[in-house]
């Protein structure tokens, strides 16, 4: 590995992730991601990001996207992302992200950009729209991480396409000017299961979902999660039993109990054996409101409070901006641009 590149040895590994602001953060997203983070706080020199460029690769409605990236950040903060031991930052506030990406795009293929399955899949779902930005949009990514020189990236499955191609750029990179970057690698985590739609078990919770009943967000009252598991798809038979193949839809509220109330999903089969669906999903539905309830009520609390808001994007801000542009002028530098007179 790249080690030589950074001041020393004695620096904690780099961390980087971030979320977009769009839509709403689904209990998949928290288990998937955020609940994740927050150790790995105490071992990393960690990274958090909001990534609202990133966001309007698809129409927003501006006052939306606004609203949604506070909402966001006060989640971050309510799950305890810790401002003290993390930097947390809005992508928009470090103009390096777009000017790195920029020299980027210059050593990235169309070839490669066209391969990348999320682009596929986005431009099929939002065909009046396929705009550069959209397919742009991992090389954006690549910049978030290399900015940084980070080491980790702890991301889902769905995203490690993309932490490849990062990969590739700053092997690239490195190869035709000089070690630069660190070259990341993807982390995802021991535990935390992925979380399936409730409405279709075999597909993602995902928080584009049309069908609001098929996904749990982080902000949904207790009426709203109780209704949505009380509806959950499960199959004809009345065994409460872990069978992801043949019992997908109970199979993955069985994980959803399992990750709120810390029982494996042995105790939960065991707990449920012998009693009907209608019990056990009202059980897992006290589970979600129960293990979510304080972080909702501190997620509110802090979205109340611009003031405190905005000291934490700016305190992230600028510590964000001294790392990217020590990057970001080396790049600048090793392309052959003239430095700047400052
Ligand atoms: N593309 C990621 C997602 O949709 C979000 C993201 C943007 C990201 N930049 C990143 C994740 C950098 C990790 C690192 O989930």
């Amino acid at each position: 590995m790249d080690n030589n590149i950074k001041a020393n040895d004695i620096h904690k590994k780099v961390i980087f992730s971030g979320i977009q602001p769009t839509g709403k953060i689904t209990i998949g997203n928290y288990l998937g991601s955020i609940k994740n983070w927050i150790p790995m706080q105490e071992e990393f020199d960690s990274i958090f990001c909001v990534v609202d460029m990133h966001s309007i690769t698809v129409n927003q409605i501006p006052a939306e996207l606004r609203k949604n990236t506070y909402d966001l950040l006060a989640l971050y903060l309510a799950c305890g992302l810790d401002p003290q031991k993390s930097i947390l930052f809005v992508q928009s506030h470090v103009p390096a992200h777009a000017e790195l990406a920029w020299v980027l795009n210059t050593i990235t293929y169309v070839g490669e950009m066209n391969r990348m399955t999320q682009f596929k899949d986005k431009s099929r779902k939002h065909a009046d729209n396929i705009n550069m930005g959209l397919m742009d949009y991992p090389v954006l990514m690549a910049s978030d991480i290399l900015l940084y020189q980070t080491d980790l990236v702890p991301v889902g499955i769905d995203q490690k396409q993309h932490v490849e191609l990062a990969r590739d750029i700053a092997q690239r990179f490195n190869n035709r000017y000089s070690p630069t970057f660190v070259v990341p690698e993807c982390y995802t985590p021991k535990i935390g299961a992925k979380i399936m739609s409730l409405q279709e078990p075999t597909a993602k919770m995902s928080k584009s979902d049309e069908n609001e009943n098929a996904v749990v967000t982080m902000l949904d009252d207790k009426d709203a999660i109780m209704r949505k598991f009380k509806r959950a798809v499960t199959d004809s038979d009345t065994e409460v039993r872990f069978d992801v193949e043949n019992k997908p839809g109970v199979s993955n509220l069985l994980s959803i109990y399992s990750c709120f109330t810390g029982k494996t999903i042995e105790q939960a089969q065991n707990e449920f054996s012998g009693k009907g669906y209608g019990d056990f999903k009202i059980k897992v539905a006290e589970s979600v409101i129960e293990g979510i309830a304080p972080i909702q009520s501190e997620q509110q609390r802090i979205a109340k409070d611009k003031a405190y808001m905005d000291e934490v994007l700016k305190d992230g801000a600028m510590r964000a901006c001294r790392i990217a542009y020590k990057t970001l002028d080396k790049v600048y530098k090793k392309v052959g641009f003239i430095p700047k007179i400052r």
